[in-house]
């Protein structure tokens, strides 16, 4: 598999609850190094334009609302298959359905709050990364 690189958030309900340094250790434990990471309070319009991909489904102004609701942690991830190993470690959106070890298993409270955000594909990937982060910023 080729090194790749993918884009994660640590969510609000997570920076909340001190929860950083645990997920990263799950991230780390996965095979996945942090080549760049920053804890932002993200705006109304940098959270609108993220997600602007669900700005039609019902949940988006709750979505917005709680992603602004405290400071998040933007990340780039890299290892072998960065993109599919992340959503692997991630689980399920909605923590009841996550697999067993998965971090929204250990630590998400519901569908909304559900402490991570990645990528789904490598092209994704590279739109979100360069929204945070400039190329200086990413060292692998
Ligand atoms: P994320 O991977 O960041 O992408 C979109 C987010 O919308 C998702 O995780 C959830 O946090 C949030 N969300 C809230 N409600 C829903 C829902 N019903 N279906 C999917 N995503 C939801």
């Amino acid at each position: 598999m080729a090194t790749e690189r993918t884009f994660s958030i640590i969510k609000p309900d997570a920076t909340r609850r001190n929860l950083t340094g645990k997920i990263n250790a799950v991230l780390e434990a996965a095979g996945l190094r942090i080549v760049a990471q920053k804890r932002i309070q993200m705006t109304q319009a940098q959270a609108e334009s993220f997600y602007g991909v669900h700005a039609a489904r019902p949940f988006f102004r709750d979505l917005v609302s709680f992603m602004i609701s405290g400071p998040v942690v933007v990340q780039v991830l890299e290892g072998d298959n960065a993109v599919a190993r992340n959503r692997d470690v991630m689980g399920a959106t909605n923590p009841s359905s996550a697999a067993e070890g998965t971090i929204r298993k250990l630590f998400a409270e519901n569908i909304e709050a559900n402490s991570v955000h990645g990528s789904d594909s490598a092209e994704n990937a590279a739109t979100e990364m360069a929204f945070f982060f400039a190329a200086t910023e990413i060292v692998g």
